[in-house]
């Protein structure tokens, strides 16, 4: 396993390198960002590493809200099932299932509603691992590697727009740079031109600052609004609205890296070895969905949605252990406060389940 670990992280470092050298010893973080996830192959999420499970002793490097508790997919279920007699639907369409947990729980609660549930994955290791999840749904799961050219029905996403890269920008000395990899001696190293790109909203104060803008996630945005004919979209992520994302105090960003169950803030160590993430700029993907025709729904924090969707009276029915990891769901100082739903309608506004107590789409 250290051995296969090590022969990508060197393979995925010579791509890398070439990628410098043609450009003229620079490259851009979010196109270096791209290639560490997303190489064919031998980007983190392209290779065939265990990365979803609970402990570290499975291999695994981190652990998602359908691999805590299934109560996460039964609750999610209940709103997407609203959605769908909503705006008249009946497909799923689901980005970067991972294990494929929560297409499982979703089915166990919607198998006869939905004629089809669809899974824009990028990457072939795991859509292998997600058929053999999903073997007992076979006739209504299919796959596909981009997104389609039209869409209908209830899209969900669930930390899909914080592994989307990201560019880095950085204040030093009261004049903007952008971040991006060069090689010296031999290794990956930090490189800062000057740019003309800033924050959306701009740090009060003179500190260095460094940040990230989230240009991919928001075309992904855009895509999803132009070609979802009817339907709706929820996506549950961390992150803030814009006002607390470029806040002055967050002058270290937000960028991080898992692998172990343990956080890291090097992105250049062992590329292909762990995942890299950053928070979501949720104003930004409001925006961005708007500006082309998708309106927001609703926005809550990941624990009021769910009590919304009556997670506590499921919770109340499962033995102690079982109960304690759905309360990680929704306790504040565990995933309750930090993770958010977001979610966008396309026609009629309806009051959603999970947004109605407790929405804050005035504050994006
Ligand atoms: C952190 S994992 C989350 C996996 C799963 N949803 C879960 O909750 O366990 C991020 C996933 O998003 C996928 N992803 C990123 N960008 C994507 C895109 N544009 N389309 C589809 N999947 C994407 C990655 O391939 C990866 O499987």
């Amino acid at each position: 396993m250290e051995n296969h670990a090590s022969s990508v992280t060197s393979a995925l470092h010579k791509l890398i390198a070439d990628q410098v050298a043609r450009g003229d010893g620079w490259l851009p973080f979010d196109r270096y960002m791209a290639l560490a996830l997303y190489a064919p192959g031998l980007g983190y999420y392209a290779n065939t590493s265990r990365k979803f499970g609970t402990m570290p002793g499975s291999g695994s490097d981190f652990v998602t809200a359908p691999e805590m508790s299934p109560l996460f997919g039964q609750c999610l279920a209940l709103q997407v099932e609203e959605a769908l007699e909503h705006t008249g639907t009946d497909e799923i369409w689901e980005f970067g299932a991972g294990s494929g947990a929560l297409a499982h729980q979703m089915l166990q609660v919607l198998d006869p509603r939905v004629r089809r549930y669809t899974i824009v994955e990028l990457s072939a290791a795991l859509r292998e691992r997600q058929q053999q999840v999903l073997a007992p749904y076979a006739d209504k799961v299919e796959w596909a590697s981009e997104l389609p050219g039209k869409m209908r029905g209830v899209v969900v996403g669930n930390e899909v727009l914080d592994a989307m890269p990201v560019k880095l920008v950085a204040r030093k000395d009261m004049r903007w740079h952008e971040r991006g990899i060069t090689v010296q001696d031999g290794k990956l190293a930090w490189s800062d031109v000057l740019t003309h790109l800033r924050p959306p909203v701009v740090p009060t104060g003179q500190q260095d600052y460094l940040t990230e803008l989230h240009h991919q996630a928001q075309a992904f945005m855009r895509t999803l609004a132009e070609r979802l004919e009817q339907g709706a979209a929820f996506f549950i992520d961390y992150g803030f609205p814009e006002a607390e994302y470029y806040h002055p105090q967050r002058h270290m960003g937000t960028l991080m890296c898992h692998r172990a169950h343990q956080a890291d803030p090097d992105p250049l160590e062992a590329p292909g070895g762990k995942d890299i993430t950053s928070h979501v700029d949720f104003t930004g993907i409001a925006v961005a969905a708007q500006d082309a025709g998708l309106p927001t729904l609703g926005f809550a924090t990941q624990g009021r949605f769910l009590i919304n969707c009556g997670i506590v009276e499921r919770m109340a029915s499962l033995p102690l252990p079982q109960q304690s990891a759905a309360q990680r769901l929704v306790s504040e100082h565990e995933m309750g406060e930090l993770f958010k739903v977001i979610a966008f309608q396309r026609g009629a506004f309806w009051n959603a389940l999970g947004f109605r107590y407790g929405d804050r789409t005035h504050a994006l």
